[in-house]
């Protein structure tokens, strides 16, 4: 998503400032045009040199340049720009943009711009905590200003605490979701993702082959475009989306409880999770000992959570997943109907690219008039964005959410 997006990255003088470098690289690869400011301070940590090769741009540092030079920096840069991203940003950098002092190329610049704007603050913790860079911090919130949180841990000072620069990962997950649009802006949604697990005896469960890919996927890409996230999640071990509220639960029952607990609140719902569909009647207390030739289960029926929200869905959008290894689209219409879904998204197993544990999936999506759309591969947070497309489509009819 960060194709041929503009992205202006200001560099302040802090120890951070050598991670710009990779911010910058990953930038890059991921198709983005990266222009550099570095303020004065930035450059006595990590050279013009470093971000000029990795930007492959002309790196600007002077507000007055040679006339030949001269294309009023500050104005072409806020012209060029889709966003602006300020990593890591001082307590200096802060107080001067909260202040309207523009004293260098980057500050005037950006009194002088008016583009979705990104700040990572980094900075010792105490400076972090000073009310005055507090109140600047707010301040610039209230102006519209992107602010990140501070990651915690060691500090280059030797002590622990909160004013890391955060991961380069979550800022480029910031910086994608300053970039999109908010058509989601005031829906709330609710997901499952996930696999269940049903514990037999305190070492062993029944589960699938979930990896809770997709449904973490549609976490990100509604989060993206201004959705109020509730994720409910089996055992996925994926790094954490940014949502309002995540609840994580291990077994069908418990993923029921949490779902009718708050599947009320929501105004989409979107069941993802592979959810098993039996569980072991008796649960042992001690380790079942390997002292028989054969051993049957008993198994005995989970509650279909959907299939519950479905009775009792009133004027929400429910959409559920089919994943089927034959006979995909009569399957997943007769899951549609039987579950009172509004969509059900069919993905064959069998198809390369489809499926569990992969980045990757192959998608077809059923309303309820039959009308069906198959996509080809793709990436699990474009099939996600897909997804939110056609619930868009069926808000819009049922007029919950402004566009
Ligand atoms: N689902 C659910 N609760 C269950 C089983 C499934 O909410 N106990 C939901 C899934 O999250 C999915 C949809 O129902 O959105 C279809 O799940 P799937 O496993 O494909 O269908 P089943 O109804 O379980 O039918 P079968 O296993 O026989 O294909």
């Amino acid at each position: 998503m960060l194709t041929n997006k503009k992205i202006v990255l200001g560099i302040t003088g802090g120890i951070a400032a050598y991670k710009a470098a990779e911010l910058i690289r990953t930038l890059v690869k991921e198709g983005a045009l990266v222009k550099v400011m570095m303020t004065k301070s930035a450059m006595e940590f990590i050279t013009p040199l470093t971000m000029q090769t990795l930007s492959r741009n002309q790196v600007y540092t002077d507000m007055f340049v040679p006339a030949d030079q001269y294309d009023m920096a500050h104005i072409s840069l806020a012209e060029f720009a889709d966003a602006f991203v300020i990593a890591p940003a001082t307590a200096n950098i802060i107080g001067k943009i909260a202040s309207g002092i523009g004293d260098d190329l980057l500050s005037t610049t950006m009194m002088a711009q008016s583009k979705p704007t990104l700040i990572c603050p980094a900075m010792n913790d105490k400076m972090l905590s000073n009310p005055i860079v507090q109140e600047n911090i707010n301040k610039l919130k209230k102006t519209g200003y992107v602010i990140m949180d501070s990651a915690e841990g060691e500090l280059a000072c030797k002590t622990a605490g909160k004013g890391r620069l955060p991961d380069i990962a979550d800022i480029i997950e910031e910086i994608k979701t300053l970039l999109t649009p908010k058509d989601f802006k005031g829906a709330r949604i609710l997901i499952t993702a996930g696999p269940t697990e049903e514990p037999l005896d305190p070492v062993r469960f029944i589960t699938n082959l979930s990896s809770g890919k997709m449904g973490y996927a549609l976490a990100v890409a509604a989060h993206r475009r201004g959705a109020n996230i509730t994720l409910i999640s089996g055992p996925a071990n994926l790094p954490l989306p940014a949502a309002e509220k995540i609840i994580k639960v291990r077994t069908a029952k418990e993923m029921h409880k949490a779902v009718m607990t708050h599947y009320r609140n929501a105004d989409i719902i979107i069941k993802a999770a592979a959810v098993a569909d039996y569980c072991p009647k008796t649960l042992a207390k001690e380790k079942i000992k390997k002292d028989k030739k054969a051993l049957s289960l008993e198994l005995e029926i989970n509650p279909d959570i959907i299939a519950d929200i479905g009775k009792n869905k009133g004027n929400r959008v429910l959409v559920g997943f089919a994943m089927e290894t034959q006979n995909l689209l009569a399957n997943a219409r007769d899951k549609l109907k039987k579950k009172n879904m509004d969509l059900i998204v069919a993905n064959n197993l069998q198809e390369e690219g489809a499926g569990f544990r992969t980045d990757t999936n192959v998608i077809t999506i059923i309303d309820r008039t039959g009308e069906c759309e198959s996509f080809g591969k793709m990436t699990k947070i474009e099939a996600a964005g897909a997804i939110l497309d056609r619930v868009k489509k069926i808000m819009s009819k049922k007029s919950n959410i402004k566009n």
